[in-house]
C-alpha cells in the first residue's frame, strides 16, 4: 500500500515537473531564428523524435537552418557490423533537410566513443585497421556527398593536458590516425569543409594550444583541414566570457573556420536545483548574449555557424549524462521559447 502511494506520488511529481515552464519570457516565437543571423543556426536532431513529437518537428523546421545528427551518424548506429551499414535514419534526416532546405553537418566520423563491438574486437594488423578507417570514412562521405558539405572528421582526440588520447584508433594506428582520417576525408570529397571537434577548447588554454599546434603542423605538411568545432558545453559558472572571446580570437587568427558546434549552457551543475529561478534563466540568456556578441565580432569569413546541442530542455543529453535535472537550451520542456531564445533574437 505504501509502495503504491509512493509510485503515485512519483508519477504526479513527474507530471508536475514536465509541465513546468519558464514563465513570462519577453518574446513570442519568431518566424525563424535563423533568418536573423548572418551565419547558419544549427541544432542537433534525433530523426525518431521528428516522427514522434510535433512540437519538436515544428521548432526544428521553423527555427534552425543547419542540422547535426545527434547520434544516428555515429559509428555504432550507422556501421553496426563490419559489412553492414544502416542508412535508414540518416536518410530520413536528409529527406527532412531537403524538404526544408537545411544544410547538414556530418557528426561524427572518427571518435573513441559509441563504437560497435565489432570494432572494439577487431583483430587485424595495422594495414587492416587502416582499411577499416578508410572504408568507414569514405563509404559514409560518398553516400552523402550531394547532401552534406561539412564534417566532424575527428572528435575529441586530445586529453585535457594537451597530449593525444589513447583511443583505440591511436593504439592501433599510432598518432597518424588523425591525419589519415583527414586525408581519406579529403579524398572522398575535395569540396567538403573538414573539421576537428572537441570540448573545453574555450576553457583550457593548454588543450587549445596543443590542438592548434597539432593542426597547424598538419596543414603545413599539406594535409587539409578547414575548421575547428568548439563544442562549448558551458555553464552559468564557467568559463568567463573574456576567456571565451580569447579562444575565438586565437582559433580564427590561426585561419580556421570556427563552428560553435554543440552549444548548451548548464544551470544546475551543483545539482541543487529542482527548477531554476527566473533569475537563473535571465543569467543564462545574458551569458548566451555575450557569447554570441563575441562570435559576431569575428571576421565573417571564419563564422561557420552556431549549433545548439538539442532542441528543448526536454531533449538535452546532460540529464542522462550527469544524472541531474538540467535546462541548458533555447526552449523549455514544453517547447516554449525561453529568455535565452529572446536574447538570441536580439543579438543576432
Ligand atoms: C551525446 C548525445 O547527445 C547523447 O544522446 C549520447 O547518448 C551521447 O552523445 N560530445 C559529442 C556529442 O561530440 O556527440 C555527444 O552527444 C555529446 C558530447
Amino acid at each position: 500500500m505504501q509502495r503504491r502511494y509512493f509510485v503515485q506520488l512519483f508519477i504526479l511529481l513527474l507530471l508536475f515537473n514536465s509541465c513546468k515552464k519558464e514563465n513570462n519570457t519577453s518574446c513570442a516565437l519568431n518566424d525563424a531564428l535563423y533568418s536573423k543571423a548572418d551565419y547558419p543556426i544549427g541544432v542537433a536532431v534525433e530523426p525518431y523524435k521528428l516522427i514522434f513529437s510535433t512540437p519538436y518537428y515544428n521548432i526544428t523546421a521553423s527555427q534552425f537552418n543547419r542540422i547535426s545528427p545527434e547520434n544516428c551518424m555515429k559509428f555504432e548506429y550507422i556501421h553496426p557490423n563490419q559489412n553492414q551499414y544502416y542508412w535508414d535514419e540518416m536518410d530520413s534526416l536528409v529527406q527532412f533537410c531537403k524538404t526544408y532546405s537545411k544544410s547538414i553537418h556530418g557528426h561524427t566520423l572518427i571518435w573513441h566513443k559509441q563504437l560497435p563491438e565489432w570494432v572494439l574486437n577487431f583483430s587485424g594488423d595495422e594495414s587492416a585497421w587502416e582499411s577499416l578507417l578508410k572504408d568507414h570514412i569514405q563509404t559514409i562521405m560518398l553516400r552523402y556527398k550531394q547532401n552534406i558539405y561539412s564534417w566532424d572528421v575527428v572528435n575529441e582526440a586530445f586529453n585535457e593536458d594537451g597530449t593525444l588520447r589513447n583511443s583505440i584508433w591511436r593504439t592501433k594506428l599510432g598518432d597518424r590516425y588523425i591525419e589519415l582520417a583527414f586525408q581519406y576525408a579529403r579524398e572522398a570529397d575535395p569540396n567538403a569543409k573538414l573539421f576537428y571537434n572537441d570540448y573545453n577548447l574555450e576553457s583550457n588554454p593548454n588543450k587549445r594550444t596543443a590542438v592548434l599546434q597539432y593542426f597547424d603542423n598538419m596543414k603545413n605538411r599539406g594535409i587539409e583541414i578547414d575548421g575547428i568545432g568548439m563544442q562549448m558545453h558551458v555553464s552559468l559558472y564557467s568559463p568567463d566570457v573574456n576567456d571565451i572571446a580569447l579562444s575565438f580570437q586565437e582559433i580564427t587568427e590561426h585561419g580556421y573556420l570556427l563552428h560553435i558546434s554543440e552549444l548548451d549552457i548548464a544551470i544546475n551543475i551543483y545539482k541543487k536545483l529542482e527548477y531554476p529561478s527566473k533569475e537563473k534563466f535571465l543569467q543564462q540568456a545574458d551569458y548566451l548574449g555575450k557569447i554570441v556578441a563575441n562570435y559576431n565580432q569575428l571576421n565573417k569569413q571564419y563564422q561557420f555557424g552556431i549549433t545548439f546541442w538539442g532542441v528543448s530542455d526536454a531533449d538535452t543529453w546532460l540529464v542522462n549524462f550527469y544524472n541531474r535535472p538540467e535546462y541548458p537550451l533555447l526552449f523549455d520542456n514544453l517547447y516554449a521559447p525561453k529568455s535565452a531564445y529572446c536574447k538570441l533574437l536580439d543579438v543576432l
